[in-house]
């Protein structure tokens, strides 16, 4: 095709930054915001819309009347200037008709992204992640507003949170796969361009500070860190993951070796006859076990409709926080927001310990969340005696406290409310891990039993963990997986111990060395 035969589509509809709605290459003018805002909306949302339904949308301080007959207008201003055949309106609704010559970045990303996340990790589909990178030229509707409808800002605001998301992983998925074909120049590129999403994220300033090692700039990888930490410390006040501060000594004492711990790991160069460098900052790949995290998934699918209580068992060092560990992988990629948490030894006593951490967990997956805002007074009071930091102005040295009737589900269920916000957001099912549940206090085991009962109505798994030989058949936790099994919404894995032959694959891995995993 000569480059003169290349026309411009005969409708493009970007969304993925500013908006532009362009006609044979000449951008269309319409008078009113709303315009714009209509079609967003019909463009990302196929099917036919109820008239009323986008009159109130719109218009939610007009009476139906007018909202109407607004809505009226701006459809016919907005058929004429998009052409011919793009709407197809009646009196009950409307539909964008999606055509051979329409583009929309909008759905090109997103069944982009779909399908690089269905592709196989052999044949990642390289080129699909770098056009999908290239769409994205900006957030959602960047810089565009309506100043008159809160529900128009709350749809903007959760589709371009999604679509965020989703470009991390874009970005996560496109540095790994750079680093492990040793362009580490690009690798360096995307990773920057992760952290500009997500300033705060660990595995993007791991990647870019191996990277920067790799590139041979010794000095901007130890620089990267210090960076991370300065962040770290102004927006969330904690110090970085054991794991960056591992990688961080290692890469200034020089001992640095291997692939970005985080990320999907390379396939092994074929290095015959040198066993590789024990890869020491690594977390070892998972070996087995793939019928557990295959379940796990498919519960998590179906969580979004009724939530479920999992629990992984297992006697100590059988693999139930590595497996855990890669369900979470899976579940964040699939875009659902994972609380973490675990019990300690020793701390039975301290009330609530492990349900604080895990809120807390919760609210530094939103820094940028206005608490005081989204939930109501009555449950930011329930809910501070936990955690002081959201106590409300107004009830701050009141000095009330709610002891009476019915205090202690008030108090749950605004801690429950909380939860919802911090993990329901996505529209796939949150995640809550509280591993180690044999050492749980148990005014937190009696909230988790509290809120067992209550997950038919949330989009939820909660996943617990626990050592068989250190939870007694009448453990608290026991009794609720009992109660919860006996309701159908319980799933219990016991772990045993792995296979020869995935034990025999670890070894290799490891060792580098198949004939010593055979011996073995
Ligand atoms: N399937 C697996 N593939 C690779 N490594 C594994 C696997 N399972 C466990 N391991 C490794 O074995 C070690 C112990 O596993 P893990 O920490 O998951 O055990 P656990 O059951 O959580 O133990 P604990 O009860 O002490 O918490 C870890 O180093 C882990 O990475
Ligand atoms: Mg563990």
């Amino acid at each position: 095709m000569h480059a003169e035969d290349v026309r411009t589509m005969a409708l493009e509809i970007l969304l993925l930054g500013p908006p532009r709605v362009e006609r044979d290459g000449v951008p269309i003018v319409v008078d009113t915001r709303k315009a714009i805002a209509l079609l967003a909306r019909l463009a990302v949302e196929p099917g036919v819309h109820a008239r009323d339904s986008l009159a109130t949308w719109l218009w939610p301080e007009s009476d139906q009347q007018h909202a109407r007959a607004a809505l009226r207008r701006t459809l016919s201003t907005l058929a004429g200037a998009l052409g011919e055949g793009r709407l197809a309106i009646d009196r009950a609704g409307l539909e964008f008709c999606h055509a051979a010559d329409v583009r929309v970045d909008y759905a090109e990303f997103v069944a982009g992204v779909r399908h690089a996340r269905e592709a196989s990790p052999s044949e990642p589909a390289v080129a699909v992640l770098e056009r999908c990178a290239a769409l994205y030229r900006d957030d959602f509707l960047a810089g565009f507003s309506l100043r008159d409808s809160p529900e128009f800002d709350d749809w903007q605001l959760f589709q371009a949170e999604t679509l965020r998301r989703d470009m991390c992983w874009v970005l996560e998925r496109i540095a790994a796969l750079q680093f492990a074909r040793g362009s580490y120049t690009a690798a360096i590129d995307t990773a920057r361009r992760w952290l500009t999403f997500d300033p705060l994220h660990e595995p993007a300033h791991r990647l870019l500070m191996q990277s920067y090692v790799e590139a041979g700039e010794h000095a901007a990888a130890l620089n990267q860190y210090r960076q991370c930490v300065r962040l770290l410390e102004a927006e969330l006040g904690v110090a970085p993951l054991a794991e960056t501060t591992a990688l961080y000594e290692a890469i200034r004492e020089r001992r640095h070796t291997g692939p970005p711990s985080v990320l999907p790991q390379p396939a092994a160069p074929e290095t015959a006859g040198t066993p590789a460098p024990l890869p020491y900052l690594r977390t070892l790949p998972m070996v087995g076990r793939a019928t557990e995290l295959n379940r796990l998934v498919q519960l998590h699918r179906r969580a979004r409709r009724v939530g479920r209580l999992i629990v992984i068992e297992g006697e100590a060092g059988i693999g139930k926080t590595r497996l855990t560990e890669a369900f979470i992988e899976q579940a964040r990629s699939a875009g659902s927001s994972v609380l973490y948490a675990r019990c300690y030894d020793g701390e039975g006593d301290l009330s609530y310990g492990p349900l604080v951490e895990l809120m807390r967990a919760g609210i530094a997956l939103h820094p940028e969340r206005d608490w005081h805002a989204l939930l109501r007074p009555d449950d930011l009071t329930a809910v501070s005696r936990l955690l002081p930091e959201l106590e409300p102005a107004q009830s701050r040295n009141s000095g009330e406290v709610d002891d009476g009737p019915g205090a202690r589900s008030r108090f749950y269920a605004a801690c429950a409310r909380l939860i919802d916000a911090l993990a329901g957001e996505a529209d796939c099912a949150g995640v809550l891990v509280l591993e180690d549940l044999h050492w749980a206090d148990d005014a937190t085991l009696a909230f988790l039993s509290w809120l067992v009962h209550r997950l038919d109505a949330r989009p939820l798994v909660l996943l617990l963990t626990w050592r068989a030989e250190e939870t007694p058949p009448d453990h608290r936790a026991r009794r609720m997986l009992a109660g919860a099994e006996r309701d159908g919404r319980a799933e219990h894995f016991m772990l045993g111990r792995l296979s020869r032959a995935d034990v025999a694959e670890l070894v290799a891995t490891v060792s580098g060395d198949v004939r010593l995993a055979e011996r073995l």
